[in-house]
């Protein structure tokens, strides 16, 4: 993953929309006095959301806001790959999972297809400026290995095929849902559940059986608790 430093080229100043800014104070509002720092996320996610990337005017303004040290904000929005230092596409910033799991599962391939298909380097955008891209590490979906995050969501299962059919619904305005990018629920096996498959685990039918076994180890436990006890008596 590259070093992660502010854009040079920034904007002249940062200020909230009255709506945001009424939000921001409604958040800062939420935590105990003297620790409004814990506000630092939101309002910096918050100001991304407006601005459509994060600037160095909005750090200074949220440092200002939560009264901590700009570098404290600063390292917060270095730390995170989930803040954008740069302009991004104004459809879509794709952030592919380069780690291990996601690898091995083909993520080279769908970096390919950002090279081709966006920009060939990642934080450049799209000769339309709709698009840009960035490889970033494990974005703990690992389970549905490889997979991209967009915005706050992830689309995952990917192949060539589907992430070049998840860019075109992007483009079209009629992103697919995202989750698994095949008939996959949730992160449960593909194919279906391969395990708890026994209906009476869940009708209620095993419960007798599953009390009468449990019920004859408490009475051995007490059993062999008592012969303890009686060996350990004083002998009369
Ligand atoms: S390795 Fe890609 S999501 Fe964890």
């Amino acid at each position: 993953m590259s070093v992660r430093r502010l854009n040079p080229d920034q904007p002249s100043g940062f200020a909230f929309s009255q709506a945001n800014l009424d939000w921001a104070y409604a958040t800062i509002a939420k935590y105990p006095a003297g620790k409004q720092a814990s506000a630092v996320i939101p309002l910096l996610w918050r100001a991304q959301q407006q601005e459509a990337w994060l600037t160095k005017p909005a750090i200074e303004h949220v440092a200002g806001m939560l009264d901590m040290a700009y570098v404290r904000v600063l390292e917060v929005a270095t730390f995170y790959t989930q803040f954008q230092l740069s302009p991004v596409g104004k459809v879509a910033h794709v952030q592919v999972c380069g780690t291990t799991p996601c690898q091995l599962r083909g993520s080279e391939k769908l970096l390919s297809l950002c090279r081709t298909r966006i920009a060939p380097r990642a934080h450049e955008l799209s000769a339309d400026s709709k698009f840009s891209w960035e490889e970033v590490e494990c974005l703990g979906a690992c389970v549905n290995a490889p997979m991209v995050m967009i915005d706050k969501d992830t689309y995952e299962d990917l192949t060539e095929v589907s992430f070049g059919a998840l860019i075109d619904g992007f483009e079209r305005g009629t992103p697919p849902k995202p989750g698994p990018q095949i008939a996959r629920v949730l992160s449960a096996p593909v194919g279906g559940q391969t395990t708890l498959k026994d209906a009476k685990l869940y009708d209620g039918s095993n419960v007798g059986t599953w009390r009468t076994a449990f019920d004859e180890r408490e009475r051995v436990k007490a059993e062999k608790a008592a012969a303890v006890a009686a060996a350990a008596a004083p002998k009369a």
